[in-house]
């Protein structure tokens, strides 16, 4: 039998049972994007009280905290990204009190809350861009941002060949002739992290909602607060497809680390273990690991890992190098499959076959779960919705799809209001049968809904229940930080977990047919029907395993 363990921690690293007490080394987490979870009030668009009502549900669903994405007073240019008062709630959303309501209501049913902190860039509609547009060139309130003359004689052309992550050039002139950079929409001028007045201004905004109770932050576009020095070109017209692949000048410079150290005081300053996590689209595994050094931040996210596909050998290495890299650095693995920025992945994973998505899907997150390590949930994975692709153009938001003349839609598709219950659209989502939602579900999404799926034993929702019970009982699930691979046919992933508390077998099948191996053990749960024999099983293709061993 080969075998591999991952490397080993240095003999001065905390123990497992030490690590055990920072709940955010394996804790679930759910991803709230708060227009399309639930709608209290009627208008269409998701909100606070919404939020608030469903705690129970999260509960009973099983997560250790929730995540919610931007719900601050903001223009919506980029769905809640573009943010003109990082201490107000917008209206559309709620108010102050609705969300200290939401955390103490979430406190109380023992569910932490994290919020997401958008720090590289504010709304154009935020008091300083205001000032710095209204005081004109050469005013000290421009040097908060990225203001630059133009090139050329008349000064038409933009100060450098940056482009908009949302495509386009990264640069915009106003109407005295300055340009000011801009790595996502025209809306979302970048702050200056050069200046002390942001650094003192995001301090106090941190401090603003850990003194409101929340359990930590999850920190946008964390690798592109610092731009390289002098702002050099690029030379590349495409590069949106370098992004997370090779270096840039604006992303991932080392100087954002001594932004992180600042905030890791601040976070530790506080009682209750305040965390945060880094949305850092890095080059690789090892580079997402330097954001999470033990002076830095908690988690960062593993896109590597979300954006492999459904590959046995693809996904052996990927976790063997994400393990590597974070336990170097003394940091929990974190593991992802979807998000609001991200095509679902029981859509992603299908190869146009939906059956065959969910399938997968489910497979995905048993694997997923079994890891040492943290792992996110996005809203509505645990009722197996897919990606709606048929979303009509006039309904879509996304600043993306605009800017690219419809190339990328890809992110309203996610982004789709959750079904919770009833016969007719929006499917309980809001109070009012047939009232609106803002954007269109599909009618399939009856059967789809909370309600429809609660108490059918072969449903999705049942099965994400089951799996993070079993995760709470089996410290071998998400516990530790090893794994140790098992022999197993080829398309198959077989490891071995185990804590001081217990021994889990996980196998995953990702091949198109039934595979029989001799039996791990006993079933905790599997993603498919299973009948397994005293020696021998048949895994079912595209599905995954948990044995008790
Ligand atoms: C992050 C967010 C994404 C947003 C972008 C700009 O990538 O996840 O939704 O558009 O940052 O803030």
């Amino acid at each position: 039998m080969t075998q591999h363990v991952t490397a080993a921690l240095p003999a001065d690293a905390p123990s497992d049972a030490a690590a055990r007490r920072e709940w955010w080394r394996d804790a679930v987490i759910y991803q709230v994007y708060p227009r399309s979870f639930a709608d209290g009030d009627g208008d269409g668009m998701g909100d606070l009280p919404g939020i608030t009502a469903r705690l129970p549900y999260l509960q009973r669903l099983g997560v250790d905290a929730v995540w919610l994405s931007p719900f601050y007073l903001s223009p919506q240019a980029d769905a809640g990204y573009d943010v003109a008062d990082y201490r107000a709630v917008d209206p559309m959303f709620g108010t102050l009190p609705d969300a200290d309501d939401l955390v103490r209501e979430a406190h109380a049913l023992g569910l932490r809350v994290i919020v997401d902190v958008v720090p590289n860039h504010c709304s154009d509609q935020h008091k300083w861009f205001a000032r710095a547009l209204r005081e004109g060139p050469g005013s000290p309130w421009r040097e908060r941002f990225h203001f630059r003359p133009g090139k050329g004689a008349d000064g038409s052309e933009p100060p450098n060949d940056w482009e908009s992550v949302f495509g386009g050039p990264a640069w915009t002139r106003v109407a005295d002739g300055d340009w000011y950079l801009h790595l996502f929409a025209p809306e979302q001028p970048d702050f200056n992290w050069q200046h002390p007045a942001v650094h003192e201004e995001f301090r106090s905004v941190l401090r603003f909602w850990l003194d409101l109770g929340v359990d930590g932050f999850r920190i946008d576009v964390a690798h592109g607060l610092i731009k390289a020095a002098g702002l050099p070109d690029i030379g590349h017209g495409e590069q949106v497809k370098l992004l997370g692949k090779q270096a840039v000048p604006y992303f991932d410079q080392d100087g954002v680390h001594e932004i992180y150290r600042e905030w890791r005081q601040i976070l530790d300053a506080y009682e209750g273990e305040r965390a945060a996590v880094a949305e850092a689209w890095t080059p690789t595994v090892e580079r997402s690991a330097l954001y999470i050094r033990p002076d830095e931040l908690h988690q960062a996210f593993n896109f590597e890992y979300l954006t492999t596909g459904w590959d046995a050998a693809a996904l052996r290495a990927v976790i063997d190098r994400s393990l590597d890299a974070m336990n170097a650095v003394h940091a929990p693995a974190t593991w992802v499959l979807s998000n609001h920025d991200v095509v679902r992945h029981s859509t992603r994973l299908a190869d146009g076959d939906a059956a065959r998505g969910l399938r997968r899907a489910r497979a995905a997150t048993l694997l997923m779960l079994a890891l040492p390590g943290s792992a996110y949930l996005y809203q509505g994975e645990e009722l197996g919705l897919p990606e709606v692709t048929e979303l009509p153009d006039e309904v879509r938001q996304d600043p993306a799809f605009f800017r690219t003349r419809g190339q990328d839609g890809t992110r309203d598709g996610c982004r789709v209001p959750l079904p919770w219950s009833g016969e007719r659209a929006p499917f309980g989502f809001g109070p009012v049968e047939g009232g609106p939602s803002w954007l269109p579900q599909p009618d399939s999404w009856r059967d789809l809904s909370v309600a429809a799926q609660e108490g059918d034993p072969g449903s999705t929702l049942e099965f994400y229940r089951r799996a993070l019970a079993a995760r709470r009982e089996h410290p071998a699930l998400g516990g530790g930080r090893h794994l140790e691979w098992l022999d197993a046919p080829d398309g198959v992933l077989s490891f071995r977990r185990t804590t001081p508390g217990g021994t889990l077998v996980c196998t995953v099948n990702l091949t198109a047919e039934a595979v029989t191996i001799p039996t791990p053990g006993t079933v905790l749960l599997s993603s498919a029907e299973l009948d397994p024999g005293a020696a021998e099983v048949s895994v079912p293709a595209d599905s995954a395993v948990w044995w008790a061993a």
